[in-house]
């Protein structure tokens, strides 16, 4: 086994090396503090792996990205949503009769308790869906209070079964109309878009190209690996805190405009300029001006430093779909050019800023109708099966331990309490 030699305070301590599968390296620092009395330092986790998985690979540098060992090009053409969740909880493509049985249960678990409609009465209408989800899915856990269940997977099925629901709910709600509830004879993502879309007085007629542009998008989203949301998930569960709970924490931490609010962001920020006259180029300025505190949204990405492979993938499918749905979207042009002009600029090509899963797939949900406060909450029912996979490996790992990291202390040194009327302001 090789080993990674620290020189500290004139002492030298031998740390393990750990390899995976891909040849990439982490030094093992788990003892370092029981030997050398020293922490790590590492904000934003640059350079610090949490845990060892099987579930995704991504190769930043090269622009990879595989789910189970699948590059996402293959599974985007020619897998669907949910055996693309199957792959990740289970490790394997299903066999034809254990997909059948998949979809089975999750039409069989699509419906959510009654008594939980009433629950999105309570919200205000202009509540935003990502916290109705997130409220939701922790609710789950009042009707669904059982360890044993976490422990056989039928939860696993429940949430992404009814998580399309209760978004779905949310936006009905949001827009004042009756709920749709979900029907048997309707595949995953085509049910869902008849929840959305349907209403009671007349026929809704599902558009083909809708089902497949949707799949493709929840299959995009599905897992990345250790970020924000992944991780808090596996924070969460390392407590044994229920699946509701540790999902509805990976909701929240999906919400903000860094990380699952970026689709939102990017399509505001497209609105704006055209609504200021499509002067895209001035917008290019504000983001490489640091007083502007503007980002251009939907650029840039932690690990990927040569392209997002998501986004190859969508930038031509954003263009498909729109051709043959007939729409022609300004916004779309606008990105285009954004990119363009960004990928020839010092500032971004210095940086090695490109463009990101969200830069394109905002126009993508607009053109099936999808409201803007509802992209997050897209990208949160894509992710659930790499969140649940996660939670699952998290679950079955013999050594996993309570997340708990340490801190350098930058605060006063031990002084003397004062009682308030001798105290003196600074
Ligand atoms: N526009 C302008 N400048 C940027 C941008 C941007 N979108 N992103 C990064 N920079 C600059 C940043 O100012 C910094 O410059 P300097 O080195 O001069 O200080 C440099 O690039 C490195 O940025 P960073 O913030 O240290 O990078 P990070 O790895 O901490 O952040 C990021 C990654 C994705 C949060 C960031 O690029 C960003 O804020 N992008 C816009 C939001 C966005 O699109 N988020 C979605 C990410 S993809 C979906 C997901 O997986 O969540």
């Amino acid at each position: 086994m090789s080993t990674a030699s620290l020189n500290l305070d004139g002492k030298s301590y031998e740390l393990p090396v750990i390899r995976g599968t891909e040849h990439e390296t982490a030094v093992d620092i788990t003892k370092l503090l029981g030997q050398s009395g020293a922490i790590t330092m590492d904000p934003g986790f640059n350079s610090t792996g949490a845990c060892q998985s099987s579930i995704t690979f991504i190769d930043g540098d090269k622009g990879i990205l595989r789910y189970r060992g699948y590059p996402i090009e293959q599974l985007a053409e020619r897998s669907d949503f949910v055996e693309t969740s199957w792959l990740l909880l289970y490790g394997q493509l299903p066999t034809a009769e254990q997909l059948k049985a998949f979809r089975g249960q999750l039409t069989y678990h699509s419906m959510i308790h009654e008594d939980m409609k009433k629950f999105f009465e309570g919200f205000p209408p202009n509540a935003h869906p990502m916290a109705i989800l997130s409220a939701m899915v922790a609710s789950l856990s009042t009707y669904y209070p059982g360890t044993e269940d976490d422990n056989s997977d039928v939860n696993i099925v429940r949430l992404i079964a009814k998580v399309r629901t209760i978004a779905a709910y949310a936006y009905k709600k949001s827009i004042g109309q009756p709920t749709i509830y979900p029907r048997n004879d309707l595949p995953y993502c085509a049910n869902f878009l008849n929840m959305m879309f349907a209403v009671p007085a007349e026929e809704y007629k599902i558009n083909s190209v809708l089902v497949k542009a949707l799949n493709m998008l929840l299959i995009l989203h599905a897992d990345h690996e250790q970020n924000c949301s992944t991780s808090t998930v596996r924070i969460v569960a390392s407590s044994r805190a229920n699946i509701f709970a540790s999902i509805s924490a990976g909701i929240c931490a999906l919400w903000g405009p860094l990380h699952g609010g970026a689709n939102q962001a990017v399509l505001e920020m497209l609105q704006m300029i055209h609504d200021d006259g499509d002067d895209y180029k001035k917008y290019v300025m504000k983001a490489k001006d640091k007083d502007s505190g503007f980002r251009l949204m939907g650029f840039g990405h932690r690990v990927y430093k040569n392209f997002d492979p998501r986004a190859t993938i969508l930038r031509k499918m954003t263009g498909q779909v729109l051709d043959e749905l007939g729409i022609s979207d300004p916004l779309l042009n606008i990105a285009r050019n954004l990119e363009k002009i960004a990928l020839e600029d010092d500032y971004f090509v210095s940086r090695k800023l490109y463009p990101n899963v969200d830069f394109y797939s905002g126009i993508l949900y607009r053109a099936m109708g999808i409201p803007t406060n509802m992209f997050t909450v897209m990208f949160a029912i894509g992710r659930l099966p790499g969140w649940l996979s996660h939670w699952r490996e998290q679950r079955d790992e013999e050594t996993s331990r309570i997340y708990r990291p340490r801190q350098i202390y930058t605060g006063a040194t031990e002084r003397n309490y004062v009682p308030v009327e001798q105290r003196k302001s600074l």
